[in-house]
């Protein structure tokens, strides 16, 4: 029988439908030197964002047919090395769309009215109506970077609590945007213009610190920006620097160039207009059931010697 490694916590679905047609052994938590070691038992291995799949690991992957990664983003997935190898490397592309768009409107609406904060305060026993005076997001411009899976849904989302839509992305077509209720401009227009600019793009070497000072610098004072896509797209510390300096308004961030978050990161320090969530995009139960069934059944084909549709 066949042996999948789950080596990141995945929803009992996609254990159960690996469990029919193989060994399945969940090992969360193992180090690179651990996996190394141990990865040549087995024919399959399925990941979430948090197992760093390597070249040495790939490498010493002897028997690996599949890797499966219950998400979108393969950018922990050495591709490349997987490839040479002749192991497949597969995803779930829509599995946590929704989930991702819900938490990056959750995070718009938290930080304009200041709900962490408001929270802790009460659960600290005051009770301060004053000091948490928040902004509407209705009639406001949302500048969506990134008009794909995600930023689509979002942009209809927006639209609804009526907001004005913008977007930049350079491989859809301006028809596309209009139908979207957006009008497709350059990123230089969106960082001027919007009052809220959320980041729905892949991390590529093209995107790593696409949001930089100099980027950070074109936002009005007003405006607050949002990470929901992968960390290393905003430098962390020019946007700690524009935060604390007044530049911008706030910001909210679900993901980071190194999960987890430092405890030395720049952006632990930037206090009340800020709101960090430790890379929660796609933890809703609707989505890990979705991801989770959708990445064991393409493992589950390939065990059974049938064509994988690859990421
Ligand atoms: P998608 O592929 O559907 O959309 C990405 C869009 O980005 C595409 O339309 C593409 O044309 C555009 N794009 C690519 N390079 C660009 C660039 N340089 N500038 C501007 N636009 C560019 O992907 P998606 O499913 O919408 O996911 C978006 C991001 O969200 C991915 O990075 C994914 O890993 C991440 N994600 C995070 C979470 C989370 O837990 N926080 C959950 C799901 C997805
Ligand atoms: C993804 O790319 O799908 C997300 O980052 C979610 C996850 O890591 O599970």
């Amino acid at each position: 029988m066949p042996k999948v490694l789950v080596s990141d916590p995945i929803d009992q679905a996609g254990i159960d439908i690996l469990s029919q047609v193989a060994q399945v052994d969940v090992n969360t938590g193992l180090s690179a030197e651990q996996l190394v070691k141990i990865i040549p038992d087995y024919d399959a291995l399925m990941i979430r964002s948090g197992t760093q799949v390597t070249k040495e690991i790939i490498e010493a992957g002897n028997s690996l047919k599949i890797i499966g990664r219950a998400g979108v983003g393969v950018d922990n997935v050495d591709v490349p090395a997987a490839t040479r190898k002749g192991i497949v490397v597969v995803n779930s592309p829509e599995g946590n769309t929704i989930a991702a768009a819900e938490h990056a409107i959750a995070m718009m609406l938290s930080m304009s009215r200041h709900i962490p904060e408001a929270n802790a305060s009460v659960k600290a026993g005051k009770w301060e109506r004053n000091r948490f005076i928040g902004v509407e997001v209705y009639k406001k411009t949302l500048g969506i970077v990134g008009l794909g899976k995600i930023g689509s849904h979002l942009a209809a989302a927006a639209k609804a609590m009526g907001m004005k839509l913008l977007a930049y992305d350079p491989f859809i077509s301006t028809e596309r945007a209009e139908q979207l209720g957006c009008r497709l401009v350059e990123l230089e227009l969106l960082m001027r213009e919007s009052d809220y600019i959320t980041l729905h793009i892949p991390k590529t070497p093209e995107t790593l610190h696409l949001i930089n000072a100099e980027v950070l610098s074109k936002m009005k004072p007003t405006a607050r920006i949002i990470n929901c896509a992968r960390g290393g797209i905003i430098d962390e510390a020019a946007l700690a620097e524009a935060i604390k300096e007044g530049k911008i308004a706030g910001a909210a961030i679900d993901v980071y160039e190194h999960e987890p978050l430092e405890a030395d990161s720049p952006l632990r320090n930037v206090g009340q207009n800020i709101v960090l969530t430790p890379h929660l995009g796609a933890s809703t139960a609707e989505a890990q059931v979705n991801v989770a069934i959708d990445v064991a059944e393409q493992i589950r084909d390939v065990l059974l010697g049938l064509p994988a549709r690859s990421a």
